[in-house]
């Protein structure tokens, strides 16, 4: 017997199969409030200027804050913030309260002992289907050598140990 399995399906499946790293995306809404959300979408886009995008599901709750703020901070995720990623990946609507953070220079929260960090101004919003891409310029950049958290079939973890051989 023949088996129907929708394009949307087998997307799905692919982009799921699709490894990648593991990003959380903070903010500052109007009213000061820190946002953020759990996101792999992030990628770099250019090097001169330093450029990355991510983009955000038209029914995330912290897009109207990323729209008005117009900057970012981008956490590359280590492999022991396996917490702060499904924290972060969920609709609580108070992701900062038992975290620790600070607010940056240039205003934004930031979580401590990531594999990497960026701040970036927004210089596009390109509305795409039901997401929308922000595209950031970075203005400060940070590394640690913690080794970073890998996402892949909905599960995260840490890069495999034979990954070398
Ligand atoms: C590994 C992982 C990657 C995700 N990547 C994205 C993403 O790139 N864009 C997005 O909008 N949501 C992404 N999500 C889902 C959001 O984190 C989730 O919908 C979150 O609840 C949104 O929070 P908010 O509604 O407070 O904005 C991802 C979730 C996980 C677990």
């Amino acid at each position: 017997m023949e088996t129907h399995i929708s394009h949307t399906d087998t997307f799905k499946a692919i982009m799921g199969s699709y490894p990648t790293g593991v990003t959380i995306i903070t903010t500052t809404d109007l009213e000061g409030n820190p946002a953020g959300l759990t996101a792999n979408s992030f990628t770099s886009v250019s090097i001169s200027p330093l450029l990355v995008l991510f983009c955000v599901d038209e029914k995330a709750g912290s897009l109207s804050a990323f729209r008005e703020s117009g900057r970012f901070a981008v956490h590359v995720l280590a492999e022991d913030q396996q917490e702060i990623c499904w924290r972060f990946a969920s609709r609580e609507p108070n992701k900062f309260n038992d975290v620790k953070w600070s607010l940056s220079e240039r205003k934004l929260p930031v979580l401590p002992d990531c594999a990497g960090l960026m701040e970036c101004k927004t210089v596009n919003v390109v509305e795409a289907g039901d997401h929308t891409i922000f595209i950031g310029e970075v203005e400060h950049i940070e590394k640690t050598d913690n080794e970073p958290l890998l996402y892949f079939r909905r599960k995260v973890g840490s890069i495999p140990a034979n990954w070398n051989e």
